[in-house]
């Protein structure tokens, strides 16, 4: 150590333009989440919202035109860049930036252009630049903390339709994300459009993955099951990079742009890509502590059953509803969630805090039939049957533009001296490309085997589960990195508009308020583990208890049901707050 910082001292003082290079600043234990920009230069105020905003005479604001189809207005992005600036950028140690960063094809009159989309993609990536760039007089400009990038599926041209890489996009990218992308991954990246940043170097690090690829709407490709397929290398890149994390003792975060809705109502991927993914994710469940995505454009969540994985089974069907149906359609997926025994979770907290040993809880339970019973189906004490997918909503104002803030657990982490700042990974290890193929058989195989229907033999690989002795993950009980809560900020863009026409001001400003944060009176989260995500989706999925005190006259004089409380607010966070919910259907 000592020498190390010797060594650390005599290299800053020979090249004092060095030091910020080589001492990374103070983690905060806090990152953000945006999604889904989708800046627009041709917008105009006052223009028609049939018409994209684009010219006609129309209610469309200063800021965007929250509610509609339109894009947003460049005038939106760069207040949010100032905002951003202002209010977070010291506070935050990197940003998952999950793609659709150029505006919609949805102009017949005026379609997009290939330059479009890069010019828009590029005016993006220099905002970050111009925000976290640090000793700009140094000969290379270095961002202060990492920025993540990923493909939305408006990022190419014609918009869903990602061919094989290297292509004409992974090449552009790899110029235009230049900045974000570490040294050792540009060529992964020109290859297929995926790569991973070590965002805490040797500790943790954020996996960008292109879901063009497992996107149900390219047609330019087919699932991962074909080892002819991009999809199908993606996966294995995945499984190598999960599995050299897991032997190097680092965990991951997986970002992408569409998410893996896996509901009655809607299903965006090829459902072989799903079938991998959720394997993997089960399978490196030591190793991941979150995953995140945008696209949909609400605010919800995904839970995965790693039990619904059936290992050689056909594509599933996709069908396509309005949100609501897909909204409910999560609700009635969470309604036959196991149900556990009253006040069981309250009472297995307890004895995990007195130091209770997992394994002695699931002895006890063997004593009450139910307890182990409940505990057998939702996986364990950790619900490690199942993992979770966050959807932030976009700042494209289709209700009010929206941004994410997570805070994550850095106990033990933020003080390990001369951590090397991220820029400077590269230099610290082996790059996590290469992989040796393992010979063994692991234990999912067969289990899923004698469970599945057929028990045909998979073509592919199945990942090692994390060896037996291994604590739970980061996403199942709180440790280094575990998420711990979120904030949701939202500009209520209409009042900033009556705002704007009663100032007259010149210089209109944006202030993102709180919308909600999870730990609040009504989700009351404690953390993001799975285990809270699998108590907020039964709460959310609850019938409204007919309140004892009420009359079943009173009762019955109301025409509406009363509705769950937490079913409502989920709703209406949805919707970012936009949506009068008692006038959806
Ligand atoms: C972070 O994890 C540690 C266990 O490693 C735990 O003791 C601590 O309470 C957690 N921090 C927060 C803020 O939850
Ligand atoms: C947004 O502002 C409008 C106009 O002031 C107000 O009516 C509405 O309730 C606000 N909505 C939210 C979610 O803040
Ligand atoms: C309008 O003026 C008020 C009072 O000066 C100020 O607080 C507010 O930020 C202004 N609104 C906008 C959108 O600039």
């Amino acid at each position: 150590m000592l020498l190390l910082f010797l060594g650390f001292l005599a290299a800053a003082i020979a090249n004092p333009l060095q030091q910020p290079l080589t001492v990374a600043s103070q983690l905060h234990g806090r990152f953000l989440h945006i999604t889904d920009f989708h800046p627009d230069r041709l917008y105009k105020p006052g223009t028609s919202l049939d018409r994209s905003c684009h010219r006609g005479k129309g209610p469309s604001g200063y800021f965007g035109a929250e509610g509609s189809d339109c894009d947003a207005p460049l005038s939106l992005i760069d207040e949010t860049f100032r905002w951003i600036e202002d209010n977070l950028k010291d506070e935050i140690d990197f940003v998952i930036w999950t793609g659709d960063s150029a505006r919609h094809d949805n102009d017949e009159k005026t379609p997009r252009t290939a330059d479009e989309i890069l010019d828009l993609n590029t005016y993006l990536s220099q905002k970050w630049v111009d925000i976290f760039t640090q000793n700009r007089a140094a000969s290379v400009a270095r961002l202060s903390v990492p920025v993540i990038p990923t493909f939305g599926n408006n990022d190419i041209m014609p918009h869903n339709i990602f061919d094989e890489g290297p292509n004409k996009w992974t090449k552009r990218f790899a110029e235009i994300w230049n900045p974000f992308i570490p040294e050792d991954q540009r060529h992964t990246f020109v290859l297929g459009g995926w790569f991973t940043t070590e965002v805490i170097p040797g500790q943790l690090a954020v996996i960008s993955l292109n879901t063009m690829y497992f996107f149900d709407s390219n047609s330019a490709v087919d699932g991962c099951k074909a080892k002819s397929e991009p999809g199908y290398e993606h996966m294995e890149w995945l499984r190598a990079q999960l599995k050299t994390l897991r032997s190097r003792n680092m965990k991951a975060i997986l970002m992408g742009h569409v998410p893996p809705a896996h509901s009655s109502e809607k299903r965006n991927w090829d459902e072989t890509c799903w079938q991998k993914y959720t394997l993997w994710i089960h399978q490196y469940r030591d190793v991941v502590v979150g995953t995140l995505y945008g696209h949909m454009n609400i605010d919800h969540f995904i839970m995965q059953d790693s039990d619904e994985v059936r290992i050689a089974s056909a594509d599933g069907q996709v069908s396509t509803n309005s949100k609501s149906d897909y909204l409910e359609s999560l609700r009635s997926q969470w309604s036959s969630l196991p149900s556990p025994p009253t006040g069981f979770f309250e009472e297995l907290d307890a004895e995990l805090e007195a130091g209770a040993a997992p394994d002695t809880l699931v002895k006890k339970g063997k004593k009450e039939k139910k307890k182990r019973k409940f505990l057998e189906k939702i996986g364990g004490p950790w619900a490690e049957r199942y993992s979770i997918s966050l959807v932030s909503p976009s700042l494209v104002p289709n209700y009010f533009p929206s941004l994410r803030v997570i805070d994550y657990n850095i106990t033990g982490v933020a003080d390990v001296a001369n951590r090397p700042a991220w820029y400077d990974a590269d230099a610290d290890h082996t790059p996590l490309e290469t992989e040796s193929e393992d010979a063994s058989e692991p234990e999912i195989q067969k289990k899923k085997k004698k469970k599945g229907k057929k028990g045909k033999k998979p073509d592919f690989k199945v990942p090692d589960g994390p060896s037996p002795t291994a604590p739970p993950g980061p996403a199942y009980s709180n440790q280094p990195f575990t998420f711990l809560g979120y904030t949701q900020y939202y500009a209520n863009i209409t009042r900033i508009q009556e705002e704007i026409d009663a100032n007259q001001s010149e210089d209109p400003r944006i202030d993102f308020e709180v919308e909600y944060t999870t730990n609040d009176d009504v989700y009351r989260m404690k953390d993001l583990t799975v285990r809270s995500f699998f108590q907020l989706a039964g709460r959310i999925a609850e019938e409204e208890a007919q309140a004892e005190t009420d009359s079943s006259a009173d009762w019955l004089a109301k025409k509406k049901k009363p509705m769950n409380t937490i079913w409502r607010a989920f709703l209406e966070r949805a919707f970012v707050g936009y949506e009068n919910i008692d006038d959806l259907d």
